[in-house]
């Protein structure tokens, strides 16, 4: 397969990238660098490009013979996209239009979206299946549930084959530590976390300890990055095979609050980092976790990292290598 990845820069594209060409797959990298980074790419072919551009994308298509596409660009900050709809609606739903357009005029029919756990929104408890209610609590969330059902007509209507990963939250790094999260600003919990062990912030916040949870602060599903990146490979092995249409999360089924990440992390890097307890972040639903048994059985998704503190273990690597990221 030659496989055009967008966003292949950035945080989870990269890692993916590594792991297709592993598993014996010639890939190019598409990405604009507005939040990726040109060093994430080194040594893949790179198109530095917008998928507004319809002609470039066909022109690459045709160039490098791409016969499926792992789409990641978009933009990803949940909070930001409550400020600023329009980017998002834009960069995420109206830009795919653009690759769609480019990959049927080019005969390109399959494509592994990277959707999000943000597309189901407040669930209580339980366990999020693929068939939970599917009513995101942010505008990003919306987007790539948007996209969601856009890919669905286009089966439909065009048969093109399509897979929506939808992650719950990504961390840790590759084991080479040459590749890891570098997002600016940075907003997720691991990254902060670490930042604040290397002394480049004063402490880490934990938004809201009075969740009706737990020990009080949120809870979420951390999974590997290479962990994510191989179900990539094994949805486009799984759209070759079976020409079929589908969806599947992606997590390792088990729930951490932000007070347990913190205490995996103190053992990680062997140091207590400093925290407070700040108010609540608007639009955090206080649980998410996965049912992911439909990719473990369909796809054959085996989790390699269970263990948080080893998750960590792998992020730290890389931060502590790259203290300024790439
Ligand atoms: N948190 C803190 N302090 C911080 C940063 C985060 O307490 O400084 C908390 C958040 O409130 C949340 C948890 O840590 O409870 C994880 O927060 P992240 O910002 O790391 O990740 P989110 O759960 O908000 O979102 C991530 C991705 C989304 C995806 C979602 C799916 O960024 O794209 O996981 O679970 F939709």
């Amino acid at each position: 397969m030659a496989v055009l990845i967008t966003g292949g820069a950035g945080y989870i594209g990269s890692h993916t990238a590594k792991t297709m060409r592993k598993n014996g797959n010639e890939v190019v990298i598409y990405d604009n660098l507005s939040t990726g980074h040109r060093e994430a790419a080194a040594g893949f072919p790179f198109v530095e490009g917008d998928i507004q551009d319809t002609k470039l994308l066909k022109t690459t298509i045709n160039k490098y013979g791409i016969t499926d596409v792992l789409h990641f660009a978009g933009s990803s900050i949940v909070g930001e996209s409550m400020a600023e709809p329009q980017k998002y609606y834009l960069n995420n739903v109206c830009v795919t239009l653009n690759l769609l357009q480019a990959m049927m005029e080019s005969g390109v029919k399959r494509i592994v979206f990277s959707s999000s756990a943000a597309v189901y929104g407040e669930y209580g408890n339980n366990h999020l299946t693929e068939e939970s209610r599917l009513n995101p609590t942010s505008v990003y969330g919306r987007t790539k549930l948007m996209v969601e059902q856009i890919l669905e007509d286009y089966d439909k209507a065009y048969g093109l084959k399509y897979i929506s990963l939808r992650y719950f939250n990504a961390c840790g790094a590759d084991e080479s530590g040459l590749i890891g999260e570098d997002h600016n600003p940075e907003t997720h919990l691991i990254p902060l976390v670490l930042k604040t062990a290397l002394g480049q912030r004063e402490k880490i916040s934990i938004f809201g300890d009075d969740y009706p949870v737990g020990d009080g602060s949120c809870i979420r599903d951390y999974v590997h990055v290479n962990d994510l990146a191989l179900a990539h490979f094994l949805a486009m092995d799984y759209l070759l095979k079976e020409q079929q249409s589908n969806v599947f999360n992606l997590g390792n089924g088990t729930g951490f609050s932000v007070k347990q990440v913190i205490k995996e992390a103190n053992d990680a890097v062997k140091k207590q980092i400093p925290c407070e307890i700040t108010a609540r972040r608007e639009g955090d639903p206080a649980v998410l976790v996965a049912d992911a048994s439909k990719a473990r059985s369909i796809l054959g998704w085996n989790p390699r990292y269970t263990d948080l503190k080893e998750i960590i273990e792998t992020a730290w690597l890389w931060h502590s290598r790259n203290p300024q990221g790439f």
